[in-house]
């Protein structure tokens, strides 16, 4: 009997330990007047085609990442970490191999595609902007989507 409570301990301690914290904070929320992005720009080329990922530094509470996932299909993420976001380190990053996003100061990953987190601590998803190509124009708009 004592050694089935011993065990029962061990399951449950392993279980607290493997639990996303779901106690954070959440995303601060951010007021921004809408950015245009004029993609036929070279300054702007990285979202012209396929993949392309670009950092800025305007926009939501740290900034925004933009990926093009295909022509005309764009994402735009808060640059603000989702997990312990009030931390001062809390920024995303597009990781050297721009294949994913990288919080550098706890190493939570988030997918391109989704802002899923795919490794690391963070639970929650990136917030996510409206985001809308018209011609040669994108326009991100603080608007929510996620
Ligand atoms: S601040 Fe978000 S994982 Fe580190």
């Amino acid at each position: 009997m004592r050694r089935m409570w011993s065990k029962a301990a061990v399951v449950l301690v392993f279980l607290a330990a493997c639990s996303p914290d779901l106690s954070d904070d959440e995303i601060p929320l951010a007021h921004f007047p809408d950015i245009r992005i004029d993609i036929s720009l070279p300054s702007n080329i990285a979202l012209a085609s396929k993949g392309g990922v670009k950092e800025l530094n305007e926009g939501g509470i740290r900034g925004i990442i933009v990926y093009c996932e295909d022509r005309g299909i764009y994402h735009a993420y808060e640059r603000n970490c989702s997990y312990t976001p009030n931390q001062a380190c809390a920024t995303v990053n597009v990781d050297a191999s721009r294949l994913y996003m990288i919080d550098p100061c706890c190493g939570s990953q988030f997918d391109l595609k989704t802002g899923q987190p795919i490794g690391g601590a963070a639970w929650r998803p990136l917030r996510k902007f409206e985001a809308t190509a018209n011609g040669s124009e994108l326009i991100i708009t603080e608007t929510i989507i996620n």
